[in-house]
């Protein structure tokens, strides 16, 4: 089938990488990026695609409904993939105004002029909405409490994660109510290739490239289990083509790592990556323990045991291989990430972190 895709937050970290993905694989779709360009927003990681004729990125509020709808009409969208959001906790707990108007408000935007926009066009059975989510929206778990499933009871701790599950909740109704087509991902802590600085893996390769202090909250011992980016990718892609409406699908890559040992990986890495150009060696010498999150979620895993049986979706990418790719690829973009350490970034680091 030749779909046609709006794809929010394209310029992003995942939608960016996403976006990839798909015109890498399925070439004769049509895709349109609409995306706002905050902060985290950067046209730079679409750079490559700008040339294509099937391609078009659009700056643009989700919250703006004559705009989105305007868009679904002219492009004839049959498929929303949905990954526009305030992203970073630590900002949540600063600022929560723009998580719940870009998360709720926004998701409910979204939802409205694709349920007109299905209607006017007879309600067709192949378009789809699919609402990229999150794992946090369960909660947090203790040592050994089982991985998170698709039934585990939503428990949502920060602005963020309430803001999110604020929003699965919509995406639900909308299939409930009108049996509009929406299908709903909770995926585990992604890394890869255009994340944005603030983030944990991103954050420590360049503070490590940079010889700055790696900021690592309260005991290190909280856990998080990651997922390369581009396997999310391609389980996005089989939920698109495969996943039922009305489901929901848990994504994960079953690596549990304490956020400790994950920053002395990163620093073993670049230690042998980068040897002759790092200030400080071993770059373990840089980790600094600082005053912890409020409200830090403990742990988090995934059981992604149903998008595997239902979906015939596994990962295909190693922590230890996707940390390498990683590593490189923040080695070799100084230019991407350097002008993203702009005055305003400098303002939210000295705001969040205490270093005693
Ligand atoms: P990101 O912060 O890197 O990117 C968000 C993008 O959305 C940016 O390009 C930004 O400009 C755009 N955006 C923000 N507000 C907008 C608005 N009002 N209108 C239009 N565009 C707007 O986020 P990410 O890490 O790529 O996450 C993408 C999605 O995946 C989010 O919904 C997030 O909740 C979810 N998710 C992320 C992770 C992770 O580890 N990063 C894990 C699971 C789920
Ligand atoms: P983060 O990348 O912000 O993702 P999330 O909070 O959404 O899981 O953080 C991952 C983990 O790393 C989380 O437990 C918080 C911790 N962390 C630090 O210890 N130091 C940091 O500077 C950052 C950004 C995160």
């Amino acid at each position: 089938m030749n779909r046609c895709l709006l794809v929010t937050g394209g310029a992003g970290f995942i939608g960016s990488n996403f976006v990839h993905y798909w015109c890498q694989h399925y070439p004769e779709n049509r895709v349109v990026v609409l995306d706002a360009l905050t902060y985290a927003g950067n046209r730079a990681n679409l750079a490559k695609l700008e040339e294509r004729e099937n391609f078009r990125f659009v700056r643009g509020d989700i919250c703006d409904r004559s705009l989105v709808e305007q868009l679904l009409q002219s492009e004839n969208i049959d498929t929303i993939a949905h990954f526009a959001a305030e992203s970073h906790v630590d900002r949540s707990i600063l600022e929560p105004g723009a998580f719940v108007k870009t998360n709720v408000v926004g998701t409910y935007t979204l939802l409205e002029a694709f349920r007109q926009h299905w209607q006017i066009n007879s309600k067709p059975a192949h378009y789809r909405f699919l609402h990229v989510s999150t794992d946090e929206v369960y909660g947090s778990l203790g040592p050994d409490d089982p991985a998170f499933s698709e039934t585990t009871p939503y428990a949502p701790n920060s602005p963020y994660s309430a803001s999110k599950a604020g929003s699965d909740h919509l995406v639900r109704a909308y299939y409930h109510t009108y049996k509009l087509p929406t299908i709903i991902t909770n995926c585990s802590n992604n890394y890869g290739p255009y994340q944005f600085p603030e983030k944990l893996i991103p954050l420590t390769c360049i503070n490590i490239l940079m010889g700055k202090p790696l900021p690592v909250y309260g005991d290190g011992k909280n856990v998080r289990d990651w997922l390369y980016v581009g396997d999310h990718c391609s389980a996005l892609d089989a939920v698109i083509h495969r996943g039922i409406p009305g489901e929901t699908y848990n994504i994960g890559g079953n690596n549990e790592v304490e956020n400790i040992n994950l920053v002395r990986m990163i620093c073993q890495l670049m230690d042998e990556l980068a040897p002759s150009n790092l200030p400080v060696r071993p770059a373990e010498n840089l980790i600094t323990f600082v005053k912890d999150r409020p409200g830090h979620d403990r742990r988090y895993a995934i059981n992604a045991t149903k998008i595997k049986t239902q979906l015939g979706w596994t990962p295909s990418v190693t922590l230890s291989e996707g940390l390498r790719l990683t590593a490189k690829w923040y080695l070799n973009h100084h230019r991407w990430w350097q002008p993203l350490l702009s005055p305003d970034y400098q303002d939210y680091y000295q705001k969040n972190y205490i270093f005693s």
